[in-house]
C-alpha cells in the first residue's frame, strides 16, 4: 500500500525555484531517504508535505487522503509526524512533560492526562528515553534531544515520521545506535519513515529507497545501490 504519494509539486521562494516537479512515492513500513547538498530543497519538501508551506503546485496523497488545503495540525492528526533540523523542545518542561503535550496535540487525542501520560511514556521507552523522563528537556545531550524529538512526533500517534536529520551532530557510535532504533521502530510500530541526512552512510543502510535532490531538482531515485552508482549523483557529488 502506498503511505505517501507526491506528485509534481513546486515551489519558489521569489524568484528562487527551491523545488521543481518533484514526484515520488512511500510504501507502506519502507524507509525513503532524502539526499542532496545544502539548499536542494529537503527541508521545504517537507514543510510542504507536512502543511506547513503551501506548494506552488502539485499534490500530496497522505494514506490515500489528499492534503490540499489541510492545517498542519489537521495532517498531524491524520498521522504525520515530523522533526526539525533545529531541535525545539520546550527546554524547561521536562522530558515526560514534553511528550505528553505532543500525546495531547496529536492523532491519539489524548486529552485525558492519564492517557496522555501513558502514550508519552511509551514514546520515551521506544527511543531509549525513558530514565531521563524527569529531567528539564533543555539539560539533554545533542544526541538524546534528537531522541525526544522523535519522542514527541510518535506520541501524536504518527504513522508516517518525518525526519530531518536527526543524526547531524551526532558520534559515529550515536548514528549507529539512532539507525537501529529506527529500524526497531518500524518493525515494532509499522511505520513509514521518509528521512532527510547528510551521513550518507547511515542513509544508504537505512534506506528501502533513495530520491537525490540537486537545486531543487529531482535528479536519481531507486534502490541505495542503484543510486550511488547513478552518472547524474556521482557527477554531482563527487565529480
Ligand atoms: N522561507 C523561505 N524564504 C525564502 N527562501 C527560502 C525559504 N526557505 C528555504 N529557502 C531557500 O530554499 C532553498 C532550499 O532550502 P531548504 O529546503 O532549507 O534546503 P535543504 O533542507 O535541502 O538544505 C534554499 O536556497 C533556501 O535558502
Ligand atoms: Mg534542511
Amino acid at each position: 500500500m502506498t503511505m505517501l504519494r507526491v506528485d509534481n509539486v513546486s515551489k519558489q521562494f521569489g524568484g528562487l525555484k527551491a523545488l521543481q516537479d518533484v514526484s515520488f512515492s512511500v510504501d507502506e513500513g519502507t524507509i525513503f531517504g532524502l539526499m542532496g547538498a545544502n539548499g536542494a530543497g529537503k527541508t521545504t519538501l517537507f514543510g510542504v508535505i507536512a502543511g506547513q508551506i503551501r506548494p506552488n503546485g502539485g499534490t500530496i496523497t497522505f494514506d490515500g487522503r489528499p492534503l490540499a488545503g489541510q492545517r498542519p495540525d489537521q495532517i498531524c492528526r491524520m498521522g504525520l509526524g515530523r522533526t526539525f533540523q533545529i531541535v525545539r523542545p520546550f527546554a524547561n518542561l521536562s522530558v515526560l512533560e514534553n511528550v505528553i503535550v505532543s500525546a495531547m496535540y496529536g492523532a491519539v487525542r489524548a486529552h485525558r492526562l492519564e492517557a496522555a501520560t501513558q502514550a508519552g511514556r511509551r514514546a520515551l521507552d521506544e527511543v531509549g528515553l525513558g530514565h531521563l523522563a524527569d529531567q528539564a528537556a533543555g539539560s539533554l545531550t545533542l544526541s538524546n534531544q534528537k531522541r525526544l524529538e522523535i519522542a514527541r512526533a510518535l506520541a501524536t500517534g504518527a504513522k508516517l515520521l518525518l525526519l530531518d536529520e536527526v543524526m547531524a551532530g551526532l558520534t559515529a557510535t550515536e548514528v549507529a545506535q539512532m539507525s537501529e532504533t529506527l529500524f526497531r521502530l518500524r518493525q515494532e510500530r509499522k511505520l513509514t519513515i521518509l528521512i532527510i541526512e547528510h551521513v550518507m552512510g547511515a542513509l544508504m543502510n537505512l534506506s528501502d529507497r533513495i530520491l537525490v535532490l540537486d537545486h531543487g531538482v529531482p535528479i536519481a531515485m531507486g534502490p541505495p545501490e542503484q543510486v550511488v552508482a547513478d552518472e547524474n549523483v556521482i557527477r554531482v557529488y563527487f565529480g
